[in-house]
């Protein structure tokens, strides 16, 4: 889920583990503690009992005196039990509200029972028991028991745990809920530079602000940051832009003089002339393409038409065969109907011409050149595919730098901005294009659109 990946959700996990490990851990101590505290003062009182049971058995000589035992134990909750050594029981009082001694109790009794004077103390069924070994009116040796019940308070802690488990449930559900509020109070400011950033990603407008009424003094700096980094960038954008403009314009008055003159230079030096031609040709497309990088971002309207997508491939792939003929290119079209996206088409038309362009000027003698067009998963994926010299890998990482050429380029008065214009073009309509080749086996250009 996408939730727990944002700060929020990260956040909201790690509160909530601690809670709860917090909780689980406090409320077993808490049992733990009450539990032991209430069981210490049932053998405190045991062992009172057990040694005044003791004085009387052992101080009393007629064996069929059971009252001073039963006055002892009309205390609620209490027995207790005479057995002779080898376990058979002498004499057994009970107070009011607890059942006899089970056969099970009875067995753990003889069982727990040593030599030593000190009271055992041993829990069995909901009745904590004390023995001792006694000395019984004076002419025999038994096992003298003193139980209590703790069906009261075991009942009582049962209760108590639900009562605490539900506090606590209830406790661990409010803080959560406030905690979400606090958080989302405070991470608001941050979700909403986050969402500005990814606006202006997608928009590619610097004018856009990130506002915020946040008062935390780290957000506040990153949000005024943030801001001078936006003012900064489109100061950066519109001195290049003017820059790449003003060039272009300075540079071309002059060349179309220099060019009406040479035109004019007598026949007898048509070689030279046309070299010089050539150049200047290659230098007004150098120009055009300048000026169109700088339109792309800045003066370019973001054109959100529908346009068929399939129609203007299907155009360029007979433009290519054209192109292609002088070299004997075979040219493959697999173009699938009424594609449509939202593009510029001129600009569009531009962005693959470069790329067929490429493909042509880098395709061997008698290649094929493959253009696919189809729409999977909402994806419009434009496939041109070629079988020529191929980029090295080195080369591929700086193949949409503006000027970059390969060494091996065979591009005829190319620039090296071909590329780097159709990214920005593809781009703009919130496209991708990515390349990949292999030296001597060919190159393909994937263009996505969805
Ligand atoms: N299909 C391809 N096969 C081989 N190399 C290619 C291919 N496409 C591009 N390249 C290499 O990438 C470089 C950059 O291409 P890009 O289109 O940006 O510039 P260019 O073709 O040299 O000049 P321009 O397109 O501006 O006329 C080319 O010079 C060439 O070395
Ligand atoms: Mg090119």
């Amino acid at each position: 889920m996408i939730f727990f990946k944002t700060l929020r959700g990260k956040l909201t996990i790690i509160f909530f583990v601690s809670t709860v490990t917090i909780t689980i851990l406090t409320f077993f101590l808490l049992i733990f503690t009450t539990q032991k505290l209430i069981f210490d003062q049932v053998n405190h009182h045991l062992h009172i009992v057990i040694n005044e049971a003791k004085k009387i058995v052992e101080e009393n000589h007629e064996v069929d005196n059971i009252e001073p035992l039963k006055n002892l134990v009309s205390a609620q909750g209490m027995t207790v039990i005479l057995l002779s050594s080898d376990g058979s029981p002498i004499l057994q009082t009970n107070s009011f509200d607890v059942a006899d001694v089970t056969e099970h109790q009875m067995q753990q009794i003889v069982f727990s029972s040593t030599n030593k004077e000190e009271p055992q103390h041993f829990s069995v069924n909901q009745m904590q028991f004390a023995t001792v070994p006694v000395s019984i009116y004076g002419y025999q040796d038994g096992i003298l028991a003193v139980g209590f019940s703790t069906k009261i308070i075991n009942n009582t802690i049962k209760e108590i745990t639900t009562i605490i488990i539900f506090v606590l449930l209830l406790s661990i559900t409010v803080v959560s809920i406030v905690w979400q509020t606090i958080i989302k109070h405070y991470l608001l400011p941050l979700e909403k530079i986050s969402q500005s950033a990814l606006q202006i990603k997608k928009s590619s407008d610097l004018n856009k602000k990130v506002k915020t009424n946040t008062t935390t003094i780290e957000l506040k700096n990153i949000t005024a940051s943030f801001n001078n980094l936006l003012e900064k960038l489109k100061q950066v954008f519109e001195e290049e832009h003017l820059f790449f403009s003003d060039t272009a314009h300075s540079l071309k008055t002059p060349l179309a003089v220099i060019r009406s003159y040479i035109e004019t230079l007598p026949r007898q030096q048509n070689k030279k002339k046309n070299e010089i031609l050539n150049y200047i040709d290659s230098l007004n497309e150098t120009i055009q393409d300048l000026l169109i990088i700088s339109k792309i971002n800045t003066s370019y309207p973001k054109n959100s038409k529908q346009i068929n997508f399939s129609e203007i491939v299907s155009t360029i792939a007979e433009l290519t065969q054209t192109i292609g003929l002088e070299k004997n290119i075979t040219v493959n079209q697999v173009i699938e109907k009424n594609i449509f996206i939202n593009a510029d088409e001129q600009l569009l038309t531009k962005a693959i011409l470069n790329v067929i362009k490429n493909a042509v000027d880098h395709e061997s003698q008698n290649g094929t050149i493959t253009i696919s067009l189809n729409k999977k998963n909402n994806i419009s994926e434009l496939l041109i595919k070629d079988t020529g010299v191929g980029i090295s890998s080195k080369d591929l990482k700086s193949i949409f730098n503006r000027f970059y050429q390969s060494k091996n380029s065979q591009s005829k008065k190319g620039n090296g901005l071909g590329l780097s214009i159709s990214k920005a073009i593809i781009e703009r309509f919130e496209g991708k294009i990515t390349i990949s080749s292999k030296i001597k086996k060919g190159t393909s250009v994937f263009i996505f659109f969805s």
